[in-house]
Protein backbone atom coordinates (compact mmCIF):
# COMPACT_ATOMS: atom_id res chain seq x y z
CA UNK A 1 0.00 0.00 0.00
CA UNK A 2 0.97 3.44 -0.79
CA UNK A 3 1.64 6.65 1.70
CA UNK A 4 -2.26 7.62 2.71
CA UNK A 5 -3.47 10.97 0.87
CA UNK A 6 -4.13 13.56 3.43
CA UNK A 7 -7.44 15.33 3.54
CA UNK A 8 -7.91 18.57 4.95
CA UNK A 9 -11.54 19.38 5.86
CA UNK A 10 -12.88 22.66 7.12
CA UNK A 11 -16.68 22.20 8.78
CA UNK A 12 -19.24 25.36 8.78
CA UNK A 13 -22.80 26.40 10.39
CA UNK A 14 -24.80 23.65 12.31
CA UNK A 15 -24.20 20.43 14.40
CA UNK A 16 -25.47 18.67 11.55
CA UNK A 17 -22.58 19.70 9.16
CA UNK A 18 -19.98 18.67 12.06
CA UNK A 19 -21.77 14.80 11.70
CA UNK A 20 -21.71 15.11 8.25
CA UNK A 21 -18.11 15.53 8.11
CA UNK A 22 -17.28 13.29 10.72
CA UNK A 23 -19.04 10.42 8.15
CA UNK A 24 -17.38 12.09 4.66
CA UNK A 25 -14.06 11.46 6.34
CA UNK A 26 -14.87 7.56 7.30
CA UNK A 27 -16.32 7.55 3.51
CA UNK A 28 -13.11 9.02 2.20
CA UNK A 29 -10.95 6.78 4.54
CA UNK A 30 -11.59 4.00 1.87
CA UNK A 31 -10.37 5.85 -0.97
CA UNK A 32 -6.89 6.19 1.42
CA UNK A 33 -7.39 9.07 2.91
CA UNK A 34 -6.32 10.28 6.87
CA UNK A 35 -7.54 13.38 7.69
CA UNK A 36 -5.02 16.47 9.09
CA UNK A 37 -5.48 19.36 10.52
CA UNK A 38 -4.22 22.28 8.16
CA UNK A 39 -4.52 23.24 3.94
CA UNK A 40 -0.76 23.39 3.78
CA UNK A 41 -0.19 19.88 3.04
CA UNK A 42 -3.64 18.33 2.17
CA UNK A 43 -4.39 15.98 -1.05
CA UNK A 44 -7.67 17.33 -0.89
CA UNK A 45 -9.82 20.45 0.31
CA UNK A 46 -12.96 19.92 1.26
CA UNK A 47 -15.02 22.41 2.62
CA UNK A 48 -18.31 21.82 4.18
CA UNK A 49 -20.17 24.86 4.18
CA UNK A 50 -23.86 26.82 5.48
CA UNK A 51 -25.73 28.77 3.68
CA UNK A 52 -27.75 30.41 6.32
CA UNK A 53 -27.34 33.78 6.57
CA UNK A 54 -25.39 35.66 3.99
CA UNK A 55 -22.11 35.92 5.77
CA UNK A 56 -21.68 32.08 6.59
CA UNK A 57 -22.29 31.59 2.87
CA UNK A 58 -19.48 34.28 1.39
CA UNK A 59 -16.78 33.18 3.88
CA UNK A 60 -16.76 30.55 1.18
CA UNK A 61 -15.77 32.27 -1.51
CA UNK A 62 -12.91 33.79 0.66
CA UNK A 63 -11.81 30.57 2.37
CA UNK A 64 -11.34 29.52 -1.44
CA UNK A 65 -9.46 32.30 -2.47
CA UNK A 66 -7.19 31.78 -0.01
CA UNK A 67 -6.51 28.23 -1.30
CA UNK A 68 -5.33 29.23 -4.60
CA UNK A 69 -1.42 29.59 -3.80
CA UNK A 70 -1.78 25.74 -2.66
CA UNK A 71 -3.60 24.99 -6.17
CA UNK A 72 -0.70 26.65 -7.91
CA UNK A 73 2.04 25.02 -6.35
CA UNK A 74 0.31 21.62 -6.49
CA UNK A 75 -2.07 21.08 -9.57
CA UNK A 76 -3.18 17.57 -8.38
CA UNK A 77 -4.56 19.35 -5.18
CA UNK A 78 -8.56 18.26 -5.10
CA UNK A 79 -10.73 21.50 -3.53
CA UNK A 80 -14.05 20.00 -2.99
CA UNK A 81 -17.30 22.32 -1.72
CA UNK A 82 -20.16 20.08 -0.14
CA UNK A 83 -22.85 21.22 2.24
CA UNK A 84 -25.81 23.98 2.37
CA UNK A 85 -23.85 26.16 0.00
CA UNK A 86 -22.97 23.63 -2.31
CA UNK A 87 -26.63 22.20 -2.53
CA UNK A 88 -28.25 26.14 -2.77
CA UNK A 89 -25.38 27.08 -5.77
CA UNK A 90 -24.35 24.03 -7.21
CA UNK A 91 -22.59 24.86 -10.48
CA UNK A 92 -22.21 28.39 -10.23
CA UNK A 93 -19.70 27.75 -7.61
CA UNK A 94 -17.16 25.87 -10.49
CA UNK A 95 -17.91 29.63 -12.41
CA UNK A 96 -17.27 31.88 -9.71
CA UNK A 97 -13.81 29.89 -8.75
CA UNK A 98 -12.77 27.49 -11.43
CA UNK A 99 -10.17 25.83 -8.93
CA UNK A 100 -13.40 24.29 -6.74
CA UNK A 101 -12.82 20.67 -8.65
CA UNK A 102 -16.13 18.81 -6.76
CA UNK A 103 -19.23 20.20 -5.62
CA UNK A 104 -21.72 17.66 -2.90
CA UNK A 105 -24.85 18.42 -1.62
CA UNK A 106 -25.92 17.30 1.58
CA UNK A 107 -28.27 13.92 0.22
CA UNK A 108 -25.28 12.94 -1.87
CA UNK A 109 -22.54 12.05 0.63
CA UNK A 110 -22.71 8.58 -0.02
CA UNK A 111 -21.54 8.75 -3.44
CA UNK A 112 -18.56 11.57 -2.49
CA UNK A 113 -16.43 8.52 -3.24
CA UNK A 114 -16.96 7.82 -6.54
CA UNK A 115 -16.87 11.13 -6.93
CA UNK A 116 -13.63 12.23 -5.68
CA UNK A 117 -12.16 9.30 -7.71
CA UNK A 118 -13.63 10.86 -10.91
CA UNK A 119 -12.45 14.37 -9.72
CA UNK A 120 -9.28 16.32 -11.22
CA UNK A 121 -9.55 15.29 -14.40
CA UNK A 122 -13.35 16.14 -14.84
CA UNK A 123 -15.20 18.78 -12.72
CA UNK A 124 -17.69 16.57 -10.80
CA UNK A 125 -21.07 17.96 -9.68
CA UNK A 126 -23.65 16.18 -7.54
CA UNK A 127 -26.55 17.79 -6.10
CA UNK A 128 -29.61 15.72 -6.27
CA UNK A 129 -31.84 14.13 -3.74
CA UNK A 130 -31.79 10.75 -4.85
CA UNK A 131 -33.94 7.52 -3.35
CA UNK A 132 -31.90 5.78 -1.69
CA UNK A 133 -30.96 5.86 1.82
CA UNK A 134 -27.64 8.04 2.57
CA UNK A 135 -27.04 7.44 6.09
CA UNK A 136 -27.05 3.31 4.97
CA UNK A 137 -24.49 3.48 3.08
CA UNK A 138 -22.33 6.37 5.12
CA UNK A 139 -22.15 3.67 7.78
CA UNK A 140 -19.34 4.42 10.33
CA UNK A 141 -16.30 2.24 9.73
CA UNK A 142 -15.33 0.35 12.63
CA UNK A 143 -14.06 0.80 15.56
CA UNK A 144 -11.83 3.67 15.74
CA UNK A 145 -12.31 5.29 20.02
CA UNK A 146 -14.02 8.45 20.23
CA UNK A 147 -14.33 11.06 22.34
CA UNK A 148 -17.19 10.73 24.89
CA UNK A 149 -19.91 12.82 23.11
CA UNK A 150 -20.88 11.90 19.77
CA UNK A 151 -23.73 13.38 17.60
CA UNK A 152 -25.97 11.21 15.90
CA UNK A 153 -28.60 12.64 13.41
CA UNK A 154 -32.00 11.04 13.05
CA UNK A 155 -33.95 13.47 11.26
CA UNK A 156 -32.59 15.44 8.39
CA UNK A 157 -34.55 18.44 6.10
CA UNK A 158 -37.68 20.50 7.10
CA UNK A 159 -41.30 20.74 5.83
CA UNK A 160 -41.84 24.11 7.73
CA UNK A 161 -40.82 26.64 4.86
CA UNK A 162 -40.67 29.62 7.90
CA UNK A 163 -40.33 32.59 5.44
CA UNK A 164 -36.37 33.60 5.67
CA UNK A 165 -34.38 29.98 5.89
CA UNK A 166 -32.94 28.20 3.68
CA UNK A 167 -32.97 24.71 5.52
CA UNK A 168 -36.14 23.14 3.20
CA UNK A 169 -34.49 24.07 0.24
CA UNK A 170 -30.97 22.55 0.91
CA UNK A 171 -31.29 19.61 3.23
CA UNK A 172 -34.83 18.80 1.53
CA UNK A 173 -38.17 17.30 2.82
CA UNK A 174 -38.45 16.03 6.08
CA UNK A 175 -36.82 12.60 6.49
CA UNK A 176 -36.49 10.37 10.03
CA UNK A 177 -34.09 7.14 10.15
CA UNK A 178 -35.55 4.28 11.15
CA UNK A 179 -35.03 3.91 15.40
CA UNK A 180 -33.39 0.38 14.73
CA UNK A 181 -30.68 1.68 12.65
CA UNK A 182 -30.10 4.54 15.67
CA UNK A 183 -30.15 2.62 18.06
CA UNK A 184 -27.24 0.40 16.46
CA UNK A 185 -25.36 3.43 15.90
CA UNK A 186 -25.78 4.76 19.59
CA UNK A 187 -24.43 1.54 20.90
CA UNK A 188 -21.74 1.42 18.55
CA UNK A 189 -20.95 4.86 19.97
CA UNK A 190 -20.82 3.36 23.10
CA UNK A 191 -18.55 0.76 22.66
CA UNK A 192 -16.26 3.02 21.18
CA UNK A 193 -16.30 5.12 24.54
CA UNK A 194 -18.96 7.56 23.78
CA UNK A 195 -20.86 8.60 26.93
CA UNK A 196 -23.19 11.47 25.82
CA UNK A 197 -25.25 11.75 22.82
CA UNK A 198 -26.94 14.50 21.19
CA UNK A 199 -29.74 13.62 18.76
CA UNK A 200 -29.59 15.80 15.47
CA UNK A 201 -32.04 17.31 13.35
CA UNK A 202 -33.80 20.37 11.84
CA UNK A 203 -36.83 19.77 13.67
CA UNK A 204 -35.76 16.64 15.56
CA UNK A 205 -38.95 16.80 17.79
CA UNK A 206 -40.39 16.31 14.35
CA UNK A 207 -38.80 12.78 14.53
CA UNK A 208 -41.02 10.00 13.46
CA UNK A 209 -38.83 6.90 12.32
CA UNK A 210 -40.06 3.35 12.01
CA UNK A 211 -40.13 1.87 15.07
CA UNK A 212 -41.13 -1.93 16.74
CA UNK A 213 -44.61 -1.21 15.84
CA UNK A 214 -45.84 1.84 13.92
CA UNK A 215 -43.63 4.85 13.73
CA UNK A 216 -41.91 5.99 16.94
CA UNK A 217 -41.82 9.62 17.87
CA UNK A 218 -38.72 11.59 19.51
CA UNK A 219 -39.92 10.47 23.06
CA UNK A 220 -40.09 6.77 22.38
CA UNK A 221 -36.36 6.91 20.93
CA UNK A 222 -35.08 8.77 23.69
CA UNK A 223 -36.73 5.86 26.11
CA UNK A 224 -35.00 3.33 24.48
CA UNK A 225 -31.92 5.09 24.69
CA UNK A 226 -32.04 5.35 28.11
CA UNK A 227 -31.76 1.22 28.14
CA UNK A 228 -28.35 1.42 26.63
CA UNK A 229 -25.94 0.70 29.12
CA UNK A 230 -22.90 2.86 29.45
CA UNK A 231 -24.88 5.52 27.65
CA UNK A 232 -24.97 8.60 30.30
CA UNK A 233 -26.02 11.23 28.69
CA UNK A 234 -29.09 11.99 26.03
CA UNK A 235 -29.72 15.72 24.65
CA UNK A 236 -31.22 16.97 20.95
CA UNK A 237 -31.27 19.82 19.27
CA UNK A 238 -33.09 21.84 17.80
CA UNK A 239 -36.31 21.43 18.53
CA UNK A 240 -39.39 23.50 17.14
CA UNK A 241 -42.22 24.87 19.61
CA UNK A 242 -44.88 22.95 17.23
CA UNK A 243 -43.58 19.41 17.57
CA UNK A 244 -43.20 19.61 21.48
CA UNK A 245 -45.51 16.65 22.18
CA UNK A 246 -46.93 15.48 26.00
CA UNK A 247 -44.56 12.84 25.92
CA UNK A 248 -41.29 14.58 25.67
CA UNK A 249 -42.06 17.16 28.21
CA UNK A 250 -43.32 14.29 30.41
CA UNK A 251 -39.72 12.56 29.34
CA UNK A 252 -38.00 15.79 30.57
CA UNK A 253 -39.58 15.02 33.87
CA UNK A 254 -38.71 11.33 34.01
CA UNK A 255 -36.01 10.25 31.86
CA UNK A 256 -33.09 10.14 34.08
CA UNK A 257 -30.21 9.96 30.80
CA UNK A 258 -32.20 13.16 29.65
CA UNK A 259 -30.52 16.45 29.95
CA UNK A 260 -31.98 19.50 31.53
CA UNK A 261 -31.44 21.70 28.87
CA UNK A 262 -33.73 22.66 25.81
CA UNK A 263 -33.21 24.59 22.82
CA UNK A 264 -36.37 26.02 21.83
CA UNK A 265 -36.06 28.77 19.47
CA UNK A 266 -39.15 31.37 19.00
CA UNK A 267 -37.67 33.42 16.83
CA UNK A 268 -39.63 36.37 17.63
CA UNK A 269 -42.08 37.90 20.36
CA UNK A 270 -44.24 39.56 17.84
CA UNK A 271 -47.48 37.55 16.58
CA UNK A 272 -47.58 40.17 13.77
CA UNK A 273 -43.67 38.94 12.69
CA UNK A 274 -44.45 35.59 13.60
CA UNK A 275 -47.25 35.74 11.47
CA UNK A 276 -45.62 37.07 8.55
CA UNK A 277 -42.46 34.74 9.48
CA UNK A 278 -45.02 31.38 9.08
CA UNK A 279 -43.97 29.95 12.29
CA UNK A 280 -47.66 28.73 13.30
CA UNK A 281 -46.95 29.79 17.08
CA UNK A 282 -47.85 32.76 18.95
CA UNK A 283 -45.99 34.33 21.71
CA UNK A 284 -48.58 33.54 24.28
CA UNK A 285 -48.45 29.52 23.16
CA UNK A 286 -44.68 29.27 23.63
CA UNK A 287 -44.78 30.91 26.88
CA UNK A 288 -47.71 28.45 27.99
CA UNK A 289 -45.49 25.53 26.18
CA UNK A 290 -42.43 26.61 28.19
CA UNK A 291 -44.60 27.19 31.66
CA UNK A 292 -45.39 23.05 30.87
CA UNK A 293 -41.89 22.31 30.18
CA UNK A 294 -40.48 24.07 33.67
CA UNK A 295 -43.58 22.30 35.25
CA UNK A 296 -41.76 18.69 34.33
CA UNK A 297 -38.66 19.87 34.98
CA UNK A 298 -38.23 22.50 37.33
CA UNK A 299 -34.43 23.32 36.54
CA UNK A 300 -34.21 23.11 32.97
CA UNK A 301 -32.06 25.50 30.87
CA UNK A 302 -33.86 27.22 27.74
CA UNK A 303 -32.19 28.26 25.17
CA UNK A 304 -33.48 29.90 21.73
CA UNK A 305 -32.43 31.77 18.22
CA UNK A 306 -33.86 35.15 17.96
CA UNK A 307 -34.54 36.78 14.33
CA UNK A 308 -33.96 41.01 14.52
CA UNK A 309 -34.67 43.39 11.80
CA UNK A 310 -37.27 40.93 9.91
CA UNK A 311 -39.12 42.68 7.06
CA UNK A 312 -41.52 45.39 8.56
CA UNK A 313 -40.41 44.71 11.94
CA UNK A 314 -41.33 47.75 13.77
CA UNK A 315 -40.22 48.99 17.31
CA UNK A 316 -43.38 47.92 19.07
CA UNK A 317 -43.12 44.53 17.49
CA UNK A 318 -38.90 44.55 18.77
CA UNK A 319 -40.15 45.58 22.38
CA UNK A 320 -42.37 42.22 22.11
CA UNK A 321 -39.33 40.55 21.65
CA UNK A 322 -37.51 42.09 24.76
CA UNK A 323 -40.63 41.36 26.83
CA UNK A 324 -41.21 37.27 25.83
CA UNK A 325 -37.25 37.56 26.48
CA UNK A 326 -37.64 39.08 30.23
CA UNK A 327 -40.70 36.66 30.82
CA UNK A 328 -38.53 33.35 29.73
CA UNK A 329 -35.15 33.97 31.12
CA UNK A 330 -33.10 32.15 29.10
CA UNK A 331 -30.25 30.41 30.04
CA UNK A 332 -28.39 30.88 26.61
CA UNK A 333 -29.57 32.10 23.34
CA UNK A 334 -28.42 33.19 20.20
CA UNK A 335 -29.52 36.21 18.00
CA UNK A 336 -28.72 37.10 14.47
CA UNK A 337 -29.41 40.07 12.20
CA UNK A 338 -31.88 38.97 9.77
CA UNK A 339 -30.27 38.10 6.45
CA UNK A 340 -32.17 38.08 2.99
CA UNK A 341 -31.98 34.68 1.59
CA UNK A 342 -31.97 34.15 -2.34
CA UNK A 343 -35.67 32.36 -3.13
CA UNK A 344 -37.37 32.78 0.51
CA UNK A 345 -40.04 34.69 0.48
CA UNK A 346 -39.20 37.62 3.34
CA UNK A 347 -36.34 38.41 0.76
CA UNK A 348 -38.85 40.23 -1.62
CA UNK A 349 -40.24 42.56 1.23
CA UNK A 350 -39.32 45.71 2.40
CA UNK A 351 -36.03 45.42 4.44
CA UNK A 352 -35.72 47.07 7.87
CA UNK A 353 -33.14 49.96 7.94
CA UNK A 354 -29.99 48.24 8.24
CA UNK A 355 -28.32 50.20 11.19
CA UNK A 356 -31.77 50.12 13.18
CA UNK A 357 -31.53 46.57 12.81
CA UNK A 358 -27.91 46.72 14.15
CA UNK A 359 -29.28 48.99 16.84
CA UNK A 360 -31.85 46.36 17.90
CA UNK A 361 -29.59 43.27 17.52
CA UNK A 362 -27.45 45.29 20.12
CA UNK A 363 -30.30 45.50 22.69
CA UNK A 364 -31.22 41.87 22.25
CA UNK A 365 -28.19 40.68 22.78
CA UNK A 366 -26.93 43.02 25.94
CA UNK A 367 -30.52 41.43 27.89
CA UNK A 368 -29.62 38.26 26.60
CA UNK A 369 -26.13 38.02 27.67
CA UNK A 370 -27.18 39.18 31.06
CA UNK A 371 -29.77 36.55 31.30
CA UNK A 372 -27.07 34.13 30.63
CA UNK A 373 -24.86 35.59 33.14
CA UNK A 374 -27.63 35.26 36.02
CA UNK A 375 -28.72 31.60 34.93
CA UNK A 376 -24.66 30.65 35.26
CA UNK A 377 -24.18 32.59 38.81
CA UNK A 378 -27.50 30.85 40.07
CA UNK A 379 -24.96 27.17 39.63
CA UNK A 380 -22.86 28.59 42.18
CA UNK A 381 -22.80 26.27 45.38
CA UNK A 382 -25.34 23.53 43.42
CA UNK A 383 -24.18 19.93 42.69
CA UNK A 384 -24.33 19.04 39.13
CA UNK A 385 -22.51 16.64 36.60
CA UNK A 386 -19.78 16.90 35.00
CA UNK A 387 -18.34 15.12 31.93
CA UNK A 388 -15.04 15.73 31.25
CA UNK A 389 -13.60 16.05 27.42
CA UNK A 390 -10.56 17.51 27.76
CA UNK A 391 -7.46 18.82 29.73
CA UNK A 392 -7.90 22.34 30.86
CA UNK A 393 -5.51 25.52 30.43
CA UNK A 394 -4.40 25.79 33.57
CA UNK A 395 -1.92 22.60 35.04
CA UNK A 396 -3.78 19.87 36.84
CA UNK A 397 -7.50 21.61 35.56
CA UNK A 398 -9.72 19.06 33.58
CA UNK A 399 -12.97 20.56 31.42
CA UNK A 400 -16.41 19.08 30.71
CA UNK A 401 -19.51 20.01 30.47
CA UNK A 402 -22.33 20.49 32.99
CA UNK A 403 -25.66 18.98 32.72
CA UNK A 404 -27.21 22.16 31.71
CA UNK A 405 -24.06 22.20 28.96
CA UNK A 406 -22.17 25.00 31.17
CA UNK A 407 -18.38 24.95 30.54
CA UNK A 408 -16.66 24.00 34.24
CA UNK A 409 -13.30 23.42 35.13
CA UNK A 410 -12.27 21.53 37.96
CA UNK A 411 -8.72 20.29 39.38
CA UNK A 412 -8.63 16.95 38.82
CA UNK A 413 -6.81 13.90 37.87
CA UNK A 414 -6.10 13.45 33.86
CA UNK A 415 -7.96 9.69 34.38
CA UNK A 416 -11.18 11.63 34.42
CA UNK A 417 -11.21 12.22 30.80
CA UNK A 418 -14.35 10.98 29.51
CA UNK A 419 -16.38 10.12 32.75
CA UNK A 420 -18.76 11.69 34.48
CA UNK A 421 -18.52 13.17 38.09
CA UNK A 422 -20.52 14.73 40.14
CA UNK A 423 -18.80 18.16 41.03
CA UNK A 424 -19.62 21.14 42.99
CA UNK A 425 -20.08 24.89 41.45
CA UNK A 426 -17.74 27.24 43.50
CA UNK A 427 -17.63 30.00 41.43
CA UNK A 428 -19.09 31.75 38.08
CA UNK A 429 -16.85 33.30 35.29
CA UNK A 430 -17.89 35.14 32.08
CA UNK A 431 -17.63 32.30 29.95
CA UNK A 432 -17.79 29.23 32.18
CA UNK A 433 -17.98 27.75 36.14
CA UNK A 434 -15.29 26.35 38.09
CA UNK A 435 -15.65 23.60 40.45
CA UNK A 436 -14.67 20.71 42.53
CA UNK A 437 -15.02 17.17 42.82
CA UNK A 438 -17.23 15.28 45.31
N1 LIG B 1 -34.60 24.38 12.68
C1 LIG B 1 -34.35 25.40 13.58
C2 LIG B 1 -33.28 26.40 13.17
C3 LIG B 1 -32.52 26.29 11.90
S1 LIG B 1 -31.47 27.63 11.43
C4 LIG B 1 -35.66 26.10 13.91
O1 LIG B 1 -36.70 25.74 13.49
O2 LIG B 1 -35.65 27.10 14.61
C5 LIG B 1 -30.79 28.27 12.91
C6 LIG B 1 -31.20 29.65 13.19
O3 LIG B 1 -30.69 30.56 12.25
C7 LIG B 1 -32.69 29.89 13.18
O4 LIG B 1 -33.30 29.47 14.35
C8 LIG B 1 -32.78 31.37 12.96
O5 LIG B 1 -32.79 32.06 14.19
C9 LIG B 1 -31.51 31.70 12.20
N2 LIG B 1 -31.79 32.04 10.80
C10 LIG B 1 -32.33 31.24 9.86
N3 LIG B 1 -32.47 31.93 8.69
C11 LIG B 1 -32.01 33.18 8.92
C12 LIG B 1 -31.91 34.37 8.12
N4 LIG B 1 -32.32 34.39 6.86
N5 LIG B 1 -31.38 35.47 8.69
C13 LIG B 1 -30.99 35.49 9.97
N6 LIG B 1 -31.07 34.40 10.77
C14 LIG B 1 -31.57 33.25 10.26
FE1 LIG C 1 -35.79 26.80 8.93
FE2 LIG C 1 -36.30 25.76 11.32
FE3 LIG C 1 -38.17 27.13 10.03
FE4 LIG C 1 -37.44 24.74 9.16
S1 LIG C 1 -38.46 25.22 11.11
S2 LIG C 1 -37.80 26.54 7.90
S3 LIG C 1 -35.25 24.75 9.62
S4 LIG C 1 -36.20 27.92 10.85
FE1 LIG D 1 -26.27 26.04 7.71
FE2 LIG D 1 -27.25 24.05 6.31
FE3 LIG D 1 -26.94 23.80 8.90
S1 LIG D 1 -27.65 26.19 5.99
S2 LIG D 1 -27.27 25.86 9.64
S3 LIG D 1 -25.33 24.06 7.45
S4 LIG D 1 -28.59 22.98 7.69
Amino acid sequence: MGEPKKLYIKTYGCQMNVYDSERMVEALGGNGYVEVATPDEADMILLNTCHIREKAAEKVYSELGRFRDLKVAKPDLKIGVAGCVAQAEGAEIIARQPMVDLVVGPQSYHRLPEMEARAGSEKVIDTEFPEEDKFERLKARPKAKRGPSAFLTVQEGCDKFCAFCVVPYTRGAEVSRPAARVLEEARDLVERGVREITLLGQNVNAYHGAGAEGDWGLAQLIWALNDIDGLERIRFTTSHPNDMGDDLIAAHGDCAKLMPYLHLPVQSGSDRILKRMNRSHTAESYLRLIERIRAARPDILISGDFIVGFPEETEVDFQATLDLVESVGYGQAYSFKYSPRPGTPAAERPQVDPAEAAERLHRLQALITAQQRAAQDAMVGREVGVLFERAGRMPGQMTGKSDHLHAVHVQAPPEVLGQLHRVRITASGPNSLAGALI
